[in-house]
């Protein structure tokens, strides 16, 4: 990699910084449970949840700050990549990714997200209406592949994770992103437990947030020409 210079970007912050926390940032197996994360750090780290991408502005995400120790332990024994990370986890989110019938073209999601919170005039929302309706069938050949149409959705909330966990890492607040579970289990849970409404909801991913107990092993990872092609 070219050696990346000190200097300020457009938004104040250096490039040594921001490189800085991506070092910073490694999956964390266990947090120290003695400390808490403040209620404005975690309410940036969310901050950047909601503000991150989606394809056609739909966000088909909701964040699901799971802090009741009771809930968290019912997750345990069908979370095998959560097991130090479940109990001693300052703030745990469940990343929701909406389903297919709330994704489809002109369903009532899609139209209170376009009138609502886009605020498209009625003419501009039926011509976006149509794109959105001919990317999921033809351009993607989404239609009737639910599978596919879920991970589609939940492949977006996945912006909304690293982006979390990097504007965590940036303000010195460890997270593990996980992915270590059984679905199908851990979802009768939380829909059982009135957390998650599977008519329109799945879960996609967890991410635990909070403060190492101890210094990471060293990152490993491949080189940049292993990884980058020019052509
Ligand atoms: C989508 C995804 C799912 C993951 N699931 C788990 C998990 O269930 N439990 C866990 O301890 N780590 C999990 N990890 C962490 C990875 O093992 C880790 O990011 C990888 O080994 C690189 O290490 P680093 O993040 O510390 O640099 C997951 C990472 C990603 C991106």
């Amino acid at each position: 990699m070219d050696t990346i210079s000190t200097s300020s970007t457009a938004t104040g912050i250096t490039k040594e910084n921001i490189l800085a926390a991506f070092q910073y940032r490694h999956a964390t197996k266990e947090f120290d449970s003695s400390r808490k994360i403040s209620a404005e750090d975690f309410s940036l780290i969310l901050e950047t949840g909601r503000l991150s991408p989606s394809s056609f502005g739909f966000e088909p995400w909701k964040f699901v700050v799971l802090q009741s120790p009771e809930i968290r332990e019912k997750l345990l024994p069908h979370a095998w990549g959560a097991q130090k990370q479940l109990p001693t986890a300052s703030h745990f989110v469940l990343v929701l990714a909406r389903q297919p019938g709330d994704m489809a073209a002109g369903s009532e999601y899609i139209n209170s997200i376009m009138q609502d919170v886009q605020n498209l005039p009625t003419e501009i929302a039926a011509g976006k209406r149509q794109v959105y309706d001919t990317f999921l069938k033809s351009d993607f050949g989404m239609e009737g592949n639910e599978r596919a149409m879920f991970e589609w959705g939940a492949r977006q909330t996945y912006l909304s994770l690293g982006n979390m966990m990097t504007a965590a890492a940036m303000i010195g607040i460890d997270s593990c992103p996980i992915e270590g579970f059984d679905k199908a289990k851990t979802e009768q849970i939380l829909a059982a437990e009135g957390i998650m409404n599977p008519e329109h909801f799945g879960l996609a991913c967890m991410v635990a947030f909070g403060y190492r107990t101890g210094e990471p092993r060293p990152k490993t990872r491949r080189t940049s020409d292993q990884v980058v092609e020019w052509v």
